[in-house]
């Protein structure tokens, strides 16, 4: 069986939500305290065994391409100012995996990215992790978890985890059978349905392990919800010639991906920094007393 070695990375979305900060800039590249979410996902990917990572872009993403690579202006400064620390920070960052970028002309939606990196992929099963999902677990990392299962049985694994069902609108929803704790096998997937119409509420979270005979499948279906070639519509097509399974991923995640979600995952950060908690636990006991007396006036 091949080893699962490339992750693919879409990061070609207009990121509408957060205009006008993604106007020019990715979102992926918005800091959680002073790293870019992108980084965290890297750093996900490459302790989970991958060592290869493919980007797919669109315009206004050079700043990504500049991230994982080497910055001889900078090193250059910070050596000569005995820095040294920052930087190996920084270097570290360009040798995490190698990287390659492959362009989306059109933003035709996930599956369409996913297609785009296929001449890049070849036969053999990878990775799809999305930019604007945290996942936080350091024993485990999440899609370590999901590559753990597909060496077990060779076959496509989707990560998932329990949504409230008013927020199933959201996601791609997986309907599945119990096979072992936290696996299942996959029988029906529907993409962002309303609450009313979702077979259940276990949603995918962003992280993904598959076959190559997806790219045949992405190439046989139909473009669907939003007039875009939809990941979820082309795993049911691959789940009538091969068996799907899903994975609920064991970790703290954070949806980075709307302003709620990421003012959250900064905080829950800064909390648990060595460097920030005590400034963070400070300020919000201040704040919370100052509501309180608020509300008592
Ligand atoms: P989203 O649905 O989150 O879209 O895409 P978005 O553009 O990034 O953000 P909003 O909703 O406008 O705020 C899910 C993932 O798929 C990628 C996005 O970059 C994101 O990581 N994507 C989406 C592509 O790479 N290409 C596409 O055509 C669509």
């Amino acid at each position: 069986m091949k080893e699962v070695k490339k992750a693919v990375i879409p990061v070609a979305g207009f990121g509408t939500r957060f205009l006008p900060a993604t106007k020019a800039t990715p979102k992926e590249m918005m800091p959680i305290v002073d790293k870019p979410i992108i980084q965290y996902i890297v750093e996900e990917a490459v302790s989970s065994g991958i060592d290869t990572i493919i980007f797919v872009t669109g315009r206004h993403k050079r700043a990504i391409e500049d991230h994982f690579d080497y910055a001889p202006d900078l090193e250059h400064t910070l050596e000569k100012a005995g820095k040294i620390e920052l930087l190996e920070l920084i270097r570290e960052v360009s040798n995490l995996a190698n990287f390659v970028y492959v362009r989306q002309k059109e933003q035709l939606g996930l599956g369409h990215a996913i297609l785009t990196a296929e001449h890049v992929i070849g036969d053999e099963p990878f990775a799809v992790m999305l930019g604007d999902e945290l996942i936080i677990n350091q024993e485990e990392p999440g899609l370590k978890q999901l590559i753990d299962v597909y060496k077990k049985f060779g076959k496509s694994v989707l990560g998932t985890t329990e949504v409230p069902k008013e927020e199933t609108y959201k996601y791609g929803i997986v309907e599945g059978s119990l096979i072992e704790d936290s696996i299942r096998l996959v029988n029906y997937m529907v993409e962002k349905p309303a609450p009313e119409e979702a077979p259940s509420t276990s949603a995918i979270i962003g992280r993904y392990v598959l076959t190559p005979k997806i790219f045949d499948a992405l190439k046989r279906t139909p473009f669907g919800k939003g007039g875009e070639l939809q990941l979820t519509d082309a795993l049911m097509t691959l789940r009538q010639e091969e068996v799907i399974y899903s994975k609920d991923i064991v970790g703290k995640r954070h949806d980075t991906g709307n302003k709620i979600g990421y003012i959250k995952a900064i905080v829950d950060f800064a909390l648990e920094r060595e460097d920030t908690s005590e400034f963070m636990k400070n300020l919000i006991l201040e704040k919370a007393k100052k509501l309180n007396e608020k509300v008592q006036d």
